[in-house]
């Protein structure tokens, strides 16, 4: 009786759990103007371009990847829109949309968010531990984001 009862009650979770992979998100890369990128339009330096690519670029860009788990339903819905919240908040390739008092805010969130430890977020960390960021990279990104914002702020000479 119990045998025949877990049976069927396994045949409707994979009966559903096939049916979920129907609904699809697209898990889309839309395309990246590099003039237009954070790197493009900024004096990037080649470790915040390491740090923000190691540790953002997943959620915060159009150039995401997508392991192939990221296909699989739910998990699929999930990160589909933690991605598309997270390019909403802030789209490094499209950084040169915004405007400069913008970008200036977005700096300085990027600094504050960083050091309070809510960026990368904590769940995106056991797939990518590479992903955590030591006190030096915080420090090595914030020092870059001031230099950036009192570039924004000071007229070119
Ligand atoms: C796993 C996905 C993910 C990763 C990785 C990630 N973020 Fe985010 N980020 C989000 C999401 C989702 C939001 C919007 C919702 C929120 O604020 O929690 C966001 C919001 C932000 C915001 C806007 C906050 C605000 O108040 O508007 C900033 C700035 C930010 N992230 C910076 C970063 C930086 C810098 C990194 C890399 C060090 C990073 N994020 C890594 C998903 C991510």
């Amino acid at each position: 009786m119990i045998k025949r009862i877990l049976k069927i009650v396994l045949i409707v979770i994979v009966v559903i759990f096939v049916g979920m992979q129907a609904i699809r998100p697209t898990l889309s890369n839309p395309p990246v103007d590099e003039l237009q990128t954070i790197n493009g339009r900024t004096q990037m330096t080649p470790q915040v371009a390491a740090i923000l690519d190691r540790s953002c670029r997943d959620c915060h860009s159009n150039k995401t990847v997508w392991p192939w788990y990221t296909q699989i339903a739910p998990v699929s819905w999930w990160l589909s829109n933690h991605v598309n919240d997270g390019r909403r908040n802030l789209n490094l390739s499209e950084w040169g949309k915004l405007a400069s008092d913008r970008q200036d805010r977005k700096l300085r969130q990027m600094c504050d968010e960083v050091q309070d430890g809510a960026m990368p977020l904590s769940s995106y960390l056991p797939m990518h531990p590479t992903a955590k960021l030591s006190d030096q990279d915080k420090k090595v990104l914030c020092d870059w984001t001031d230099a950036e914002r009192q570039r924004l702020t000071s007229p070119p000479k």
